[in-house]
């Protein structure tokens, strides 16, 4: 078996950590770049792609059908910014001191992070003192995080980089990624960059949204471009066995809909925790991996889409006010999927500088900045960042009080 190291090198049908055969269990149909917001002058000139999902049948894992060549996703002007919310703020400060205590503990430990966007964990380490680098290959991104002091290449993380870092700046006692590793297609040449950078005795550590949670809250919006893969402690163990790696530890998170950090080590280096068997007996009991459990995940998908569209077709017939919140990526799924345009929501609000004043990807509805949300409140806001709920909610509560209410579609379409 050969090692796809990029995308153009796919097998169509085919695994991209195995060879196997995948199966496709859903199609979201004609979908844009999810963080492609667009200006008057590239309206003209959007990508899009079909968007579908399936598994694979000898390794587990689920992944996207197609994905958009890498440089088309993350450039110069990659609008998202980590930093945008106070509770993933927190969540990365908490991360980067608890490496700092439990692993940086060493003469001159060294700490590398794959996607670090705008700096929002290795800020801490900087301030530290601790040695580290930063791969985020988004420029705009990038300098925000060298604005705070941390170190940053501009380099796709993968084999051939690693090796470079490796060799420049000697072994790392911890390589960290979040919301990173699912969305790199190309994992052979992952795992082989982690083997070459990673020191004796060190760890891969990264967190992404689990495919547990995805199925058991319907959150199909986790499926776009960025999301190549679905993961489980299933496929995560069996990509980590054939390089080698053994999975760990694991930890259920809150952030992002509910996510796994999967811990990684050397083959034989570091027992794994109760919790790694514990998770994985979960996934067998409840057929987290079985094709009947996909399948019928893929008809819930169907009913929220049903559901949700003729909502807001009556909410528009009875002359309500609707308008959306968070312009995230998933959001594309959303409105693509489902085919919601300026029609059914006349704008969505998002604190993001480099969103505003441009409309959102394929379905072309306004993004607007955060004040226009009260200006005046609608009757009903489409909670698209549904993940960050107790944050917006905790500082919009003047929207209820003004009689304003929340439409939420996961884990099924309501109204609070
Ligand atoms: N870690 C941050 C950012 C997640 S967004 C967080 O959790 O909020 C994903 C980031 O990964 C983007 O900034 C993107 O530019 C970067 N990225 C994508 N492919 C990469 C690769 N091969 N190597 C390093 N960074 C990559
Ligand atoms: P997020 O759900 O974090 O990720 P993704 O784009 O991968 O789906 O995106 C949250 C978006 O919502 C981001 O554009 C910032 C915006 N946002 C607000 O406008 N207000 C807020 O209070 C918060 C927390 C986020
Ligand atoms: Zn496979």
């Amino acid at each position: 078996m050969t090692d796809r190291v990029g995308p153009a090198q796919e097998e169509k049908g085919r695994c991209r950590v195995c060879g196997g055969a995948v199966h496709e269990f859903l199609d979201l149909g004609r979908n844009p770049l999810s963080d492609n917001f667009l200006t008057a002058e590239n309206l003209g000139d959007e990508f899009f792609f079909r968007l579908s999902v399936g598994f694979c049948e000898s390794c587990t894992m689920v992944q996207l059908g197609e994905v958009p060549p890498r440089e088309r996703m993350f450039h110069d002007d990659y609008p998202y910014y980590s930093s945008g919310s106070s509770v993933m703020r927190k969540h990365f400060e908490q991360t980067a001191r608890e490496f700092l205590e439990t692993e940086a503990t060493g003469d001159d430990p060294f700490i590398v992070e794959i996607g670090c966007n705008d700096g929002v964990l290795l800020k801490t380490v900087h301030d530290a003192g601790v040695r580290h680098l930063g791969f985020e290959p988004s420029g705009k991104v990038a300098e925000v995080a060298r604005g705070k002091g941390v170190r940053v290449t501009g380099d796709f993380f993968e084999e051939a980089t690693a090796v470079a870092v490796r060799a420049a700046d000697g072994p790392a006692d911890v390589i960290f990624a979040a919301n990173t590793i699912c969305h790199i297609p190309y994992m052979g040449s992952i795992l082989k960059g982690v083997d070459a950078l990673l020191g004796p005795g060190g760890v891969f550590v990264f967190e992404d949204p689990y495919l547990g949670e995805i199925v058991s809250k319907t959150s199909f919006d986790q499926i776009y471009d960025e999301h190549c893969f679905l993961f489980s402690a299933h496929s995560v163990a069996e990509m980590a066995r054939r390089h080698g790696f053994a999975l760990v530890d694991v930890r259920r998170l809150e952030v992002h809909g509910g996510e796994i950090r999967y811990t990684l080590a050397r083959a034989g280096e570091r027992e794994p925790t109760a919790d790694v068997a514990a998770l994985l007996a979960e996934e067998d009991e409840r057929g987290l991996t079985d094709p009947a459990t996909l399948k019928g995940f893929a008809a819930k998908v169907v009913e929220i889409k049903d559901t949700l569209v003729t909502l807001l077709r009556r909410l528009k017939d009875e002359g309500r006010t609707v308008v959306a919140y968070g312009a995230t990526a998933k959001s594309a799924t959303v409105t693509n999927f489902c085919g919601i345009g300026p029609d059914l929501v006349s704008f969505v609000c998002d604190t993001t500088p480099a969103k505003q004043d441009r409309l959102s990807p394929g379905a072309h509805i306004p993004v607007r900045p955060a004040s226009a949300f009260s200006d005046p409140y609608p009757d009903y806001a489409l909670l698209f960042a549904w993940n960050h709920a107790e944050e917006i909610m905790a500082k919009e509560q003047d929207f209820r009080r003004s009689g304003g209410r929340w439409i939420l579609y996961v884990p099924k379409v309501r109204v609070v």
